[in-house]
């Protein structure tokens, strides 16, 4: 199986790299980002930073799409908690994503939808997210943190308002916001390609007085070593 792993930043893929036992093959320039192929006799990975936000996602998804051969793409790394129950190390597989802000609504479309496309939210792969979620709740999975199923959304903000995200909580029935899986899930809807999200909070996104860019400066690398984890366990399983 050919599998595509999407970081946002470097601290998330060399996270997701510990945890990939594979030889690396091959690296390949693309666009000012570096693709790492790894291959085994069972599956290949070819994992790569996106940048940060929307367009960056998108534009790699698409040449992973185009130039990897590629079966499923994972979109991997941290998030913000908009819940009010999930707090930081927790994990959030995504049921669905949304893009928070695409906004039309002028014309009378909901916040969200994107201009002239059949769907709302873009559905993450069943089966690839159960697996995630099996991982996560298995023996060797994440102990002592909730572990959850359930919308995430994105957008090119980084949320650091208690406001905004009680908002998004309530707007979208989010569990979760970043900046890349929602954009990773409409290019895999436009090829008909599965995928998933897999997210660990590094932050409360403002919530519970929270100072969300001092938490994902000090959690990141602990969110993100959550995150990779269910890279390890799913690896295992397919
Ligand atoms: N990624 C991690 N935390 C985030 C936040 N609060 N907003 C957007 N993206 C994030």
């Amino acid at each position: 199986m050919n599998i595509a792993i999407i970081c946002a930043m470097s601290e998330e893929l060399h996270a997701v790299q510990q945890q990939i036992k594979m030889p690396l093959i091959s690296q390949i320039d693309k666009a000012g980002n570096k693709y790492y192929k790894y291959s085994n006799e069972k599956n290949t990975v070819v994992a790569v930073v996106s940048g940060i936000g929307k367009v960056n996602a998108a534009i790699t998804t698409q040449i992973l799409l185009d130039n990897f051969d590629v079966d499923y793409v994972l979109n991997v790394g941290v998030a913000g908690s908009v819940s009010k129950v999930l707090s930081f190390g927790d994990v959030v597989v995504a049921k669905d994503l949304v893009q928070h802000d695409f906004d039309i609504t002028t014309f009378g479309y909901k916040l969200g939808q994107i201009a002239r496309l059949d769907t709302f939210s873009f559905q993450a792969d069943q089966w690839l997210s159960d697996l995630l979620l099996d991982g996560l709740t298995s023996e060797k999975g994440l102990k002592n943190h909730n572990i959850s199923y359930g919308r995430i959304v994105s957008g090119d903000q980084f949320i650091n308002d208690a406001e905004k995200a009680e908002f998004l909580y309530d707007e979208f029935n989010a569990i979760a916001c970043e900046m890349e899986g929602a954009a990773v899930a409409q290019v895999c809807y436009l090829n008909k390609k599965p995928f998933a999200v897999v997210r660990a909070l590094s932050d409360m996104a403002g919530q519970a007085s929270d100072d969300a860019s001092h938490s994902f400066e000090r959690l990141k690398i602990m969110a993100a070593d959550c995150a990779a984890l269910a890279i390890k366990q799913l690896l295992e399983r397919i």
